[in-house]
């Protein structure tokens, strides 16, 4: 019975594409580096403490939200969808849903393939009817090359997106990557989304700046992982988290900061740095959700719920297509 419930699909990104990634990045004028690098074992480790610290309110607050309108969101949603999550990480928030919900079947994506199998056998022992389709894939190369295997086709297909990893998107990236999502959905699916509001930069830059480092530590990791994966020589302790809230762009940035003038080896390239240079790691974009439903209305959807907590730091849409 489990064998046919679970289905697991690997095409995990080959090591070279990560490495042009990260030289395309460094080589350029103003150095930079793709925000999923941070997800290897350690950083989403990394990430999932960071989501535990008091100082980072978008994991509990979205829970919280997803907890308290469970049964309204499926309401709109409608049961036994084929449930689709980019980025399904630990799939933890679904189960939120997945009682009330009730999706014919279940497909996690996930770039981390030991995330995908331990999630996936989580789900197996906690959820016995749940058909499960795993997949793992990049999908930020863009879903519309995403092939999914053959599903159920009288069953209409939800893109569940929470957490705000939307808020890694550049606005522009936005509506590309909506837009293919109503392609992926149509003609009757919708999609389900997590979405940062703006708000008090205070607030902002306390999230991204906890007392115990654990931002620090995830923002430097990735120079671990480029070390041990790419074989380059980064010393982390010459460089040092930067984080703040940059109002005119209603963005969060990290960099990582040089310490003072140094070369880094990388794949046969020497990699020049100036004391005070920056490579900038991530973006965390904020929104109003009359915004947002603007970029989702931009993009070919319609706008059919929004959630949120009492003090407005958090919002979950829904979206679906217009008849
Ligand atoms: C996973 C992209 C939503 O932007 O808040 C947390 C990642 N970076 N702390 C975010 C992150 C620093 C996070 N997202």
């Amino acid at each position: 019975m489990s064998a046919r419930r679970i289905r697991f699909l690997d095409r995990e990104p080959a090591q070279e594409a990560i490495l042009n990634e990260v030289l395309n990045g460094l080589l350029s004028p103003r150095k930079r580096l793709p925000a999923k690098l941070f997800y290897d074992k350690r950083g989403s480790e990394l990430f999932e403490t960071i989501c535990e610290t008091p100082e980072y309110y978008p994991t509990r607050t979205e829970i919280g939200i997803l907890r308290n309108f469970a049964a309204e969101i499926a309401e709109v949603v409608g049961r036994n969808c084929i449930l689709i999550e980019p980025g399904s990480g630990n799939s933890q928030k679904v189960q939120l849903l997945l009682e009330s919900l009730r999706p014919s079947a279940y497909m996690p994506l996930d770039i981390s393939k030991d995330h995908l199998k331990v999630s996936v056998q989580a789900l197996k022992a906690a959820y016995p009817w749940l058909n499960v389709h795993a997949m793992c894939v990049d999908y930020t190369g863009g879903l519309k090359r995403l092939e999914l295997p053959r599903l159920p086709s009288e069953s209409k297909k939800v893109v569940f997106f929470p957490g705000s990893t939307i808020g890694n998107f550049e606005p522009g990236d936005v509506l590309v990557f909506l837009h293919q999502i109503t392609r992926l959905v149509e003609p009757d699916g919708g999609l389900l989304i997590g979405v940062d509001l703006r708000k008090d930069p205070a607030l902002l830059h306390r999230a991204y700046n906890d007392a115990q480092g654990l931002t620090r530590e995830f923002n430097l990791n990735v120079l671990r992982r480029i070390n041990t994966e790419l074989k380059s020589d980064f010393d982390p302790g010459n460089f040092y988290h930067y984080a703040f809230y940059n109002a005119g762009e209603s963005r969060i940035e990290m960099h990582l900061i040089s310490r003072g003038a140094q070369e880094i080896q990388l794949a046969g390239e020497v990699l020049k740095f100036a004391e005070g240079e920056s490579i900038h790691t991530e973006n965390s974009y904020k929104y109003t959700v009359k915004e947002f439903q603007r970029l989702a209305r931009n993009a070919g959807f319609r706008a059919a719920g929004c959630w949120r907590d009492e003090r407005d730091l958090f919002s979950v849409h829904y979206f679906d297509l217009p008849a």
